[in-house]
């Protein structure tokens, strides 16, 4: 998708999520509805999903798509060099992240992108998949960035 297509997009579902978040400060519903709004309305969203930062674990939470890994080998992977690093993670090709954890063989490209609660602590990891290279880039780091801020509750 073009760079300006998927900005406006990404701006559209802001707006529907600013709606939707009103509705509930229950985090588990919040990402559960930040998921599906997400993995329906953007292009080759193979996996969109939350791992769950746990007594120093990451454990899988609410998500769309195929089954996934339930628990994450502590610092190897591409969600926990996210926690690591605290900061948005693209990885355009996942054949070339160094301890990439493979939940599903289709998937080719992904993002990361740390959530934090409101006193600024990572609580979890907001994960995407696609089995498209290079799918991700800045305009998705930007705009994830800003929707996970509605779980900072
Ligand atoms: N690829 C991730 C693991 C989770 S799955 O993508 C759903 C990682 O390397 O941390």
């Amino acid at each position: 998708m073009d760079i300006a297509k998927k900005a406006a997009r990404y701006q559209r579902i802001i707006q529907q999520l600013n709606e939707l978040m009103v509705k509930t400060n229950h985090l588990p519903s919040r990402m559960a509805t930040i998921n599906a709004v997400l993995h329906h309305k953007m292009d080759n969203f193979f996996w969109t999903g939350f791992y769950l930062l746990h007594d120093g674990k990451l454990l899988v939470g609410p998500y769309q798509g195929s089954l996934a890994c339930q628990e994450l080998t502590v610092n190897k992977g591409v969600c926990w060099a996210a926690v690591n690093q605290n900061k948005a993670i693209v990885v355009p090709n996942v054949h070339d992240f160094p301890g990439h954890i493979a939940c599903d063989g289709r998937s080719q490209s992904e993002i990361c992108v740390p959530v934090h609660d409101k006193t600024g602590n990572i609580i979890a990891i907001l994960d995407i998949d696609s089995a498209q290279l290079n799918n991700f880039d800045e305009v998705d780091a930007q705009a994830l960035t800003e929707i996970v801020k509605f779980l900072a509750i």
